[in-house]
């Protein structure tokens, strides 16, 4: 039987009441990323503005800091600055989706936001759950405010999905195109092959198959958290693909998320150009954009990665939480059109609290600045062929010019097992780093190129230590977000 709504309200609120203590004194509590209120949070969900209101939903799980039933916590936000935080207001409480409401999206249509999402059934009895064993029901329903909705509607199940799929088909993101809606959904064929499913429909109750997409050739076995969208004229497919090898410096993560830039048309004939990873560092999944009320295309990932364990793990399990979300980033596309820029939206600079102004030649070798456990620093017109940034004598983002690769390298065990990430890059001309008590988010080249990382520092002083010649070089240290 499931739990009822009430009992699985409760159940939250008294998780959250009695682990939050625990919290308070974590230095590792992030101060301007939105993190679970306790337990675990993965990836970001219903990412919606309606009426100058910004949503952000996330898969929480407030129980265990290590996952478990998955339900959706909620902030709300006017500005992106100041948040607030609403409780739970999607959950696993009806057979539709009674082991958890999985990952979905959010479709705003004037006052009213639709919210699509897998409530996942997992049956009790000897199968593989993914040939067996699941049912990913696609569940809709609408909301005034965000906070309450009214009643659960399945409008696709396991029947209506094509027959050579595997059981697991999830995460829908719902768009509409020309009055049409259109229903992209990740999934894994009998052969073990990722793929997208696209579904249309007139009024969002009754779906028609249309089309799939995916590659010629098997890329990864599964493709989670499909979105497809536009920036101008060109159509971006982003994908979280998992069972890619490592490939050279391609795909050094677990699973590993990215975009596919379409040339003709998602609808019609269409051909993938070559996958793009979103970010490079060791913290990056399963991201969602949307529109905002502003018409920016913002990008919001879970700053965390599944299945890592054997290689990192994140000490703050012990203090009952984990994972976070990263900055809202707005995508544009390059000037020649060939990649998506991705740069923390213009809020992120009402943070700049205190800007630190450097004495002398700020540049000077191994100069060691102190600073809060919270900063940014901007460095732009970067002359020099090698450059080093070292963060907590803990992170070096290097760059040197005559090997053409940009790397992030852990020099002692704050990286609670990551040790390097790297990626090739032509020149570096600027490098923008947020640095907020354990995460990092470093952009190159004014969103070329970005890598998201957790660390843990146990000492609360930070440093920072620039071995470059950039011909500016600024630096702040920052407010946190206002939650309340
Ligand atoms: C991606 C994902 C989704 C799923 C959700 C469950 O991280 O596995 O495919 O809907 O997380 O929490």
């Amino acid at each position: 039987m499931n739990p009822s709504r009430t009992q699985l309200l409760n159940e939250a609120k008294l998780a959250e009441t009695v682990n939050q203590v625990h919290l308070l004194e974590d230095p590792w509590r992030l101060k301007f990323h939105l993190m679970p209120p306790v337990g675990w949070l993965n990836d970001p969900n219903g990412l919606c503005c309606c009426n100058g209101m910004y949503h952000i939903y996330f898969q929480y799980t407030p129980f265990d800091a290590n996952g478990g039933l998955k339900l959706w916590g909620h902030y709300q936000s006017r500005d992106l600055i100041h948040f607030e935080y609403t409780g739970v207001p999607i959950l696993p409480d009806t057979h539709l989706d009674c082991d958890g409401a999985y990952s979905g999206s959010a479709l705003v249509e004037g006052d009213a936001i639709n919210i699509f999402y897998t409530g996942n059934v997992k049956l009790e009895g000897d199968y593989d759950y993914i040939n067996s064993g699941r049912i990913s029901n696609t569940i809709w329903f609408k909301s005034q405010n965000g906070l309450t909705f009214d009643a659960k509607k399945c409008v696709l199940s396991t029947n209506d999905y094509p027959a050579d799929l595997t059981q697991h088909v999830r995460d829908p993101k719902v768009f509409v195109v020309d009055y049409i809606y259109y229903m992209i959904l990740g999934a894994r064929d009998k052969t073990d092959k990722g793929l997208a499913l696209i579904y249309t429909s007139a009024d969002k109750m009754n779906w028609k198959y249309k089309n799939r997409i995916t590659t010629p050739e098997p890329f990864g076995y599964m493709w989670e958290c499909p979105d497809l969208f536009r920036l101008g004229e060109q159509e971006i497919l982003s994908v979280s693909p998992q069972g890619l090898d490592t490939l050279g410096c391609n795909f050094q993560n677990q699973y590993q998320s990215g975009y596919f830039l379409l040339s003709g048309d998602f609808k019609n004939e269409y051909q993938l150009n070559a996958f793009a990873e979103w970010d490079h560092g060791f913290d990056f999944y399963a991201p969602q954009t949307f529109l905002d009320c502003d018409g920016r295309r913002i990008l919001i990932a879970w700053m965390g990665m599944p299945d890592c364990e054997s290689e990192y793990t994140n000490p703050t399990v012990e203090q009952g939480w984990q994972h976070a979300l990263t900055l809202p980033r707005e995508l544009t596309l390059s000037p020649d059109g060939t990649q998506v820029l991705q740069n923390p939206i213009l809020e992120m600079e009402q943070l700049r609290e205190r800007e630190i102004v450097l004495e002398g030649t700020p540049q000077k070798h191994n100069t060691t600045i102190k600073l809060a456990s919270v900063f940014e620093l901007l460095l732009t017109d970067i002359h020099s062929a090698d450059c080093r940034i070292t963060i907590c004598s803990g992170i070096a983002l290097s760059y040197q010019q005559t090997t053409g690769i940009f790397e992030m390298q852990f020099l002692n065990n704050c990286g609670s097992g990551r040790m390097r990430r790297y990626l090739p890059l032509q020149s570096l001309d600027s490098i923008r780093v947020f640095v907020d008590t354990s995460s990092i988010e470093v952009f190159i080249n004014s969103g070329e190129a970005a890598l998201s990382t957790r660390f843990y520092p146990t000492d609360t002083n930070y440093t920072l230590q620039v071995d470059c010649t950039p011909t500016t070089l600024s630096l702040w240290e920052l407010a946190g977000y206002r939650i309340t």
